[in-house]
């Protein structure tokens, strides 16, 4: 007899879905033809895809001047919902006259294909410094979060969307699951609890222990890894797509996880993205997400456990998801296997750990990441595209 499965709600109980009936779609589609068109960015679409299929519930739309006056300042939409990163619409003050506050507009995909139909609620210019500060911390223009908030445009446009043509993408078709799709793989698969794992990186060694750890507690890993625009020295998603793949087969039991892209940019907005990056998961249904050293951080920019701290910043009721928090991991050549301080009483010297950058370089110069860092199959990998790409 099977298992009834109930999952988590969305975030603010309703999954949020911009999808038009046909007959709709058809009358908004001739109308949008006649309408200002405004060309998206990489970014905009990932975000338009987001709000669109319900992984930004309750955003119905790119934030309007008082939502994101709320977000910027106190983490939360006016009606109280916690909501971290304002989801932006911008354009160069020198394009803005043709777009007028109270109307329509069409949104379109580079190619020219119209997406999307929105509704010009609020136009407004807001101090983008003191939105670096608050949401990244920082208002340098080196952390490339605020260097690609600066370079999208200095006016923002808000308001609903309703969307006219799914964003045609053309890659990992396969594993494009949106949260209602999501929400039912999970219930297919009779799994009550679930633990999301955000990455922009291949999974290394201490990638897979905490995930197996947390695996320990649930009933199953949905690996979401974010495969939107990132900076340009990260690995690039169809490389780690191919890591994520090899691994599940080899070192996973596969009926105990799923793998599905997040098809958001990567804004590097550490603590303040985690948070973001919980609300998301929560909507394609997971009931725990993975938060370790310095998620989504970049550079010195924040503290190995901010982005741990700031959910204490928010009440059990105001976030559903439970953070499962991890210290940092590395391989302990004493004990021979993966653990952290909390777990390893090794000195400096017992303790393998490798940053990012230090096997990015590496694998510039054609060594292979260590075992104790990669597994060889994923090392392989990696090895092989850096040689691909210098060639
Ligand atoms: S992130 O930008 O997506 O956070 P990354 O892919 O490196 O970067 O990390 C994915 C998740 O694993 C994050 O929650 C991060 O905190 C965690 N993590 C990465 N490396 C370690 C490590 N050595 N020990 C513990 N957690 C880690």
């Amino acid at each position: 007899m099977s298992q009834i499965t109930t999952l988590i709600q969305p975030h603010g109980g309703k999954l949020i879905n911009c999808y038009l009936s046909e007959q709709e779609r058809k009358e908004n589609l001739l109308k949008a033809t006649n309408l200002p068109s405004l060309t998206l960015s990489i970014r905009n679409i990932a975000d338009l895809e987001c709000i669109a299929t319900g992984v930004y519930s309750p955003l119905e739309g790119f934030v309007n001047k008082q939502e994101y006056n709320s977000i910027v300042r106190d983490m939360r939409l006016p009606n109280g919902l916690a909501w971290s990163i304002p989801v932006t619409l911008q354009i160069p003050e020198s394009e803005a006259e043709q777009y007028k506050l109270d109307s329509e507009i069409a949104l379109a995909h580079p190619n020219g294909e119209i997406l999307a139909v929105m509704t010009v609620n609020s136009k407004f210019k807001p101090n983008q410094r003191f939105e670096a500060q608050q949401v990244y911390r920082t208002s340098e223009e080196a952390h490339p979060g605020v260097k690609a908030m600066l370079q999208e445009g200095n006016v923002y446009l808000g308001g609903p969307i309703k969307l006219i043509n799914s964003v045609p993408y053309q890659d990992f078709l396969d594993y494009r699951l949106t949260p209602e799709a999501s929400r039912v793989e999970f219930a297919r698969r009779e799994w009550n609890t679930v633990v999301a794992f955000q990455t922009r990186n291949p999974i290394h060694r201490a990638h897979e222990y905490i995930t197996k750890i947390a695996l320990e507690l649930v009933d199953g890993l949905f690996i979401n890894p974010l495969v939107g625009q990132t900076k340009s020295d990260d690995i690039p998603a169809d490389v780690r797509m191919q890591c994520y793949q090899v691994l599940m087969q080899k070192y996973y039991p596969q009926n105990r996880v799923c793998l599905s892209v997040f098809p958001a940019a990567m804004r590097y907005a550490g603590p303040r993205e985690a948070i973001m990056h919980a609300i998301a998961r929560q909507n394609y249904g997971c009931t725990h997400f993975i938060v370790g050293r310095d998620h989504a951080g970049v550079g010195d920019y924040y503290g190995t456990y901010d982005a741990q701290y700031i959910f204490d910043e928010f009440t059990v009721d105001e976030l559903q998801i439970t953070p499962l928090k991890f210290e940092h991991a590395f391989y302990c050549t004493r004990s021979q296997s993966m653990a952290t301080g909390k777990t390893s009483p090794s000195t400096k010297e017992e303790r393998i750990h490798l940053s990012g950058t230090k096997v990015r370089e590496m694998l510039r110069s054609g060594k292979t990441p260590p075992p104790e860092f990669s597994r060889p199959e994923v090392a392989e990998i990696l090895v092989s595209s850096m040689k691909l790409t210098t060639v």
